[in-house]
């Protein structure tokens, strides 16, 4: 089994820098999810994981042993691709088989790996056919088998299931986090989606631009996102942003903008006076946490409806209010048209304040 270090580790192709100073613990048997949007570095920092990229600066550990220059042979890993290329004339189960057969491991222990991986997996009824006889998903379930059968001590993959349909991939998903917890394997999982690492991941990393923003569990990080960026890029739909001044009224810290003047609660009052790094802030509110009031004493916010789309148990609503278009998951019998005044009520101990100049979160 491996725990691995990623200590400063740089790569650069030529003049342009995919990974920067990446800095990532992962522990024994952990689930890590490396996630962020096309061209962040995702895949780039997996291939150094596996030796098949040249580490440009910083450290490799596997365990305590460094191996920056260890060959991918002599790693103990397994990766599955995106593309995952099987042998098209052999046979799921000569597939599976074959990085055991090439080992010369004896054939009645092949045997029992390929069929015990192949239960796991479900597809024991295909084992005699060929690739171009498989779904895309069955395919992808046979490059997984390939590599659990080698009972490698890190899983390294890299957006496995893309190419899946939803409600498959949602299925593999479930399935891909069972198996790895059964077979207590270290996991490194490339995404770039945020549904995929949320419901896999025992933490995400999350990268963008080639620096990592936040590391964190996924609960933390929807609820605590690091800054305005991970906020906007976790979360569907996406949460609400608003322009604000910090203003201090009668002892009171208040948030300001155009469309409202609402009281921080004690506790983040008390964040921002330590904090305090100018006036200009950003109000980031998740639609879940914005409800309709029921009376003008309660509203705090007053906008106008623009659309409203319904979406199976959940209706959401698109508002103007002042300058800002701001989305409200509500229950779908909402009522209201397009073109109505709403009244908004935004829940003030879920909403998160970053700095206006580099989007840091206060809460
Ligand atoms: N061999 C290469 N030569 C030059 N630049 C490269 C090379 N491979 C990747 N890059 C660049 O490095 C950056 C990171 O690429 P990488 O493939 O790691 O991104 P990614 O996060 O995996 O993206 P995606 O989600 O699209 O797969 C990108 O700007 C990419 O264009
Ligand atoms: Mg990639």
């Amino acid at each position: 089994m491996a725990s691995i270090s990623i200590k400063n580790v740089w790569k650069m192709y030529g003049e342009i820098e995919a990974v920067k100073d990446l800095n990532i613990e992962v522990a024994n048997g952990e689930f890590l999810c490396i996630l962020g949007p096309s061209g962040c570095g995702k895949s780039s920092t997996l291939r150094m994981l596996a030796g098949l990229e040249h580490i440009s600066a910083g450290d490799v550990y596997y365990g305590d042993v460094r191996v920056n220059d260890l060959p991918p042979k002599d790693r103990k890993i397994a990766m599955v691709f995106e593309n995952y290329a099987l042998y098209p004339h052999k046979t799921i189960y000569e597939n599976m088989a074959n990085a055991l057969k090439i080992q010369k491991m004896d054939k009645s222990e092949i045997d029992s790996k390929v069929r015990t991986a192949a239960e796991l997996l479900e597809i024991t009824p295909l084992l005699d056919r060929k690739p171009h006889e498989l779904s895309g998903g069955q395919k992808q379930r046979t490059a997984i088998g390939r590599a659990i059968v080698r009972e490698p001590e890190l899983f390294l993959f890299d957006e496995p299931i893309a190419h899946l349909d939803a409600k498959l991939r949602a299925h593999m998903r479930g399935e891909l986090k069972i198996m790895q917890r059964k077979l207590g394997t270290t996991m490194i999982y490339v995404t770039h989606d945020q549904l995929e690492a949320l419901s896999m991941a025992d933490r995400i990393a999350v990268m963008r631009d080639g620096v990592l923003q936040q590391l964190a569990t996924p609960s933390e990080i929807y609820n605590r996102p690091a800054n305005k960026w991970v906020a906007g890029f976790i979360g569907e739909p996406a949460m609400n942003f608003m322009d604000c001044e910090i203003i201090e009224n009668n002892g009171k810290i208040l948030l300001k903008n155009d469309a409202f003047e609402s009281a921080l609660t004690k506790e983040q009052s008390s964040i921002i006076k330590t904090n305090a790094r100018g006036n200009s802030v950003t109000m980031g509110i998740r639609p879940d946490d914005i409800s309709f009031a029921t009376s003008a004493k309660e509203s705090m916010v007053s906008g106008e409806v623009l659309v409203t789309e319904l979406l199976g148990g959940d209706m959401l609503v698109e508002a103007q209010v002042s300058n800002s278009r701001i989305t409200v998951k509500t229950k779908p019998d909402y009522s209201g048209q397009m073109g109505d005044t709403c009244q908004l009520k935004f829940d003030n101990t879920r909403w998160h304040v970053f700095a206006g100049e580099d989007g840091v979160a206060y809460f």
